[in-house]
């Protein structure tokens, strides 16, 4: 009986962004982990999550120094703008932005911000509301950084070549990290 119905789900009736977001169950995040043999399969995991971004995405580069989160971020840059595509290190310019079809990709290098309000001075509203946001060292971001996020954590592997990464995706990234792990 339809009615009941409402009572069995409490999600029945409860319309897109409505006050009654609260009730929802909370998508849990979700882990795929896997091994890199070399720069391409770096390149080749960067091109298919910039397959699935948009604006208002929020990709966290994490991995001791040069772990490969510039080599992924210029890849997965060089998938939505141009394969010869210019993409510097934004280590001293703390921010870097290119125009691709479908939103602004914003590429910050935090390692050397002072203090995480400083990122205001950067757009990081800007970038956060409306852009794709590839972020190197996010945890100099503290509270500012959404929890809403899929964080990239690179590793070294057993070669110089290789790397271990580890996929976690939060919010609208857990489903896609769902889907990317059943394929994999
Ligand atoms: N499988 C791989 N994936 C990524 N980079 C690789 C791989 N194999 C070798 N490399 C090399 O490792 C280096 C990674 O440097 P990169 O600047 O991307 O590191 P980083 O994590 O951004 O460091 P930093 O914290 O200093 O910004 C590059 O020289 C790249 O060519
Ligand atoms: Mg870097």
């Amino acid at each position: 009986m339809p009615a009941r119905l409402g009572r069995i789900n409490p999600r029945a009736g409860v319309a897109e962004g409505s006050a009654d977001d609260y009730k929802r169950p909370m998508q849990q995040p979700t882990t795929l982990a896997l091994d890199l043999a070399d720069e391409a399969a770096t390149a080749a995991l960067a091109a298919a999550l910039a397959g699935l971004a948009g604006p208002g995405d929020v990709i966290a580069l994490r991995g001791p120094l040069g772990s490969g989160k510039t080599a992924l971020a210029r890849a997965f840059i060089r998938h939505l703008t141009a394969p010869d595509e210019e993409v510097p290190s934004p280590t001293f310019t703390l921010v870097q932005t290119y125009e691709a079809e479908r939103a602004f990709i914003w590429h910050f290098d935090l390692y050397r911000l002072g203090d995480p309000a400083e990122a205001f001075e950067l757009g990081i509203e800007e970038a956060l509301t409306e852009g794709i946001v590839l972020m190197e060292w996010p945890e100099r971001l503290g509270a500012l950084l959404p929890p809403d996020r899929l964080d990239v954590t690179l590793a070294a592997g057993a070669t110089e070549t290789s790397r271990k990464v580890v996929l976690v995706g939060h919010g609208p990234w857990a489903g896609r990290i769902a889907e990317m792990s059943r394929r994999a």
